[in-house]
């Protein structure tokens, strides 16, 4: 078995739901359920025997250490994370003790854990690690996309917290040979997507007939992938990447927000058209730039095709129609997530009235 943490949030529900259609091989999922974390991501799963829940803390060395022994998976697959960049920059706390504190005191389970197996379980034994492409920092706009070798230069509280992770799973790796793989991706969409982040916020927000509040002038650049190929991209590295090496994974997909935001307005337009006839486009609303905002990112998936033959296979049109067909198909899962403690955060990001507005974001 696979022991996955964090498996109940966007990208590891994901990740469960696609392994689990994919081979029998069982799955224990750690997840603290942090505001972050749904079961209801993956109700699919319930009685079924191959999916074992455990809620629980990564830095929790005595429950970690427990269930190492007793379910004796063969790999870690490591999502647990503060993943919101602007939470992040209203409080870093809990970013340095998940992300930081809570991948020390995992690598430590792990690294007990791994010194008791037999050699041949060692040999088959590998730790991977989720990360992204924020801790290589921000990029101009003619500047060749990032590769592995590019330097570390976070500049968020989030990514500053993962680009420190990424250094202690590497130095685990050199110091105690704890076979370990990195990936580096860049930005996920897809379903079960908290709608705090930019295409979720967008699609739920359009619906409710709520402003759409762009960051600044709306030009920075992300490079997009389908969450199902960073799924099957984590699949292909655990299967056959090098212990101790990191693998970019992206989407070739480097779009402006505004031309996102654009994207989902017409396709709401096209399928769930407004009563009054005109565009979701007039819901835009620019708003104050986020504080140390990155301009633009961008990953070359160079290495991870030429040594593991991995593409994605959705192209950015395919898949942000999926997802809004998604969205639209689920408006229970949306109302669910929707819970008080994600109405607190509208507030504190973006006003008392959970709009925005030309003043700025509320902070
Ligand atoms: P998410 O915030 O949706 O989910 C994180 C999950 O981790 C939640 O289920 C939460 O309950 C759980 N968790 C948080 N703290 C925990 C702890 N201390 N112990 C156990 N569980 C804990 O995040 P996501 O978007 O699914 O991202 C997953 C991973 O992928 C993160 O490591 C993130 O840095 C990385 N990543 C995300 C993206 C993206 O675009 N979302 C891109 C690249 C990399
Ligand atoms: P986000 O989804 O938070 O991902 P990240 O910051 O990790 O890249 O944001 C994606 C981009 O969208 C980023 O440039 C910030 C911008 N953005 C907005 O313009 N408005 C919003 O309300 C949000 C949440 C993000």
């Amino acid at each position: 078995m696979i022991l996955v943490t964090g498996g109940a949030g966007f990208i590891g529900s994901n990740f469960v739901l696609d392994w689990l259609a994919d081979s029998d091989e069982p799955v224990l999922n750690l997840d603290k359920l942090t505001y972050a974390g749904n079961l209801a991501n993956l109700a699919a799963l319930q009685g079924d025997a191959r999916h074992v829940f455990v809620q629980g803390d990564i830095g929790d060395a005595p429950l970690v250490q427990r269930l190492l022994a007793e379910h004796r998976p063969r790999a870690i697959v490591n999502f647990a994370a503060e993943s919101h960049v602007d939470r992040s920059i209203h409080g870093a706390g809990e970013f340095i003790a998940t992300n930081v504190v809570g991948t020390f005191n995992l690598l430590e389970s792990t690294r007990g854990y791994f010194a008791g197996l037999a050699q041949a379980q060692q040999a088959a034994f590998r730790f991977l690690h989720v990360s992204t492409d924020e801790v290589y920092g921000s990029l101009t706009p003619d500047a060749a996309a990032f590769t592995e070798n590019h330097v570390f230069e976070p500049n968020s509280p989030y990514s500053a917290s993962k680009a420190a992770s990424d250094h202690l799973v590497r130095a685990w790796h050199h110091t105690y040979g704890l076979p370990v793989l990195t990936t580096n991706c860049s930005n996920n969409y897809g379903p079960y997507h908290f709608p705090e982040k930019l295409i979720p916020l967008m699609i739920v927000n359009a619906l409710a007939g709520k402003p759409l509040p762009v960051y600044g002038d709306g030009q920075q650049v992300r490079d997009w992938l389908y969450v199902v190929d960073h799924c099957s991209a984590i699949r292909r590295v655990l299967q056959a990447g090098q212990p101790g090496q990191t693998y970019n994974v992206g989407g070739w997909n480097e779009k402006t927000n505004l031309t996102i935001v654009h994207t989902i307005c017409d396709l709401l337009d096209e399928l769930s058209p407004r009563a009054d006839g005109q565009s979701y486009r007039q819901q835009i609303a620019h708003v104050t730039d986020r504080p140390g905002h990155d301009r633009r990112y961008a990953i070359d998936a160079g290495k991870i095709e030429r040594e593991l033959g991995w593409r994605p296979t959705e192209t950015f049109e395919t898949g942000i129609r999926k997802t809004v067909t998604w969205y639209l198909a689920h408006p229970d899962w949306v109302r669910h997530v929707q819970s008080g403690a994600y109405r607190d955060w509208v507030a504190t990001q973006y006003g008392a009235a959970g709009v925005a507005d030309d003043s700025g974001r509320a902070a």
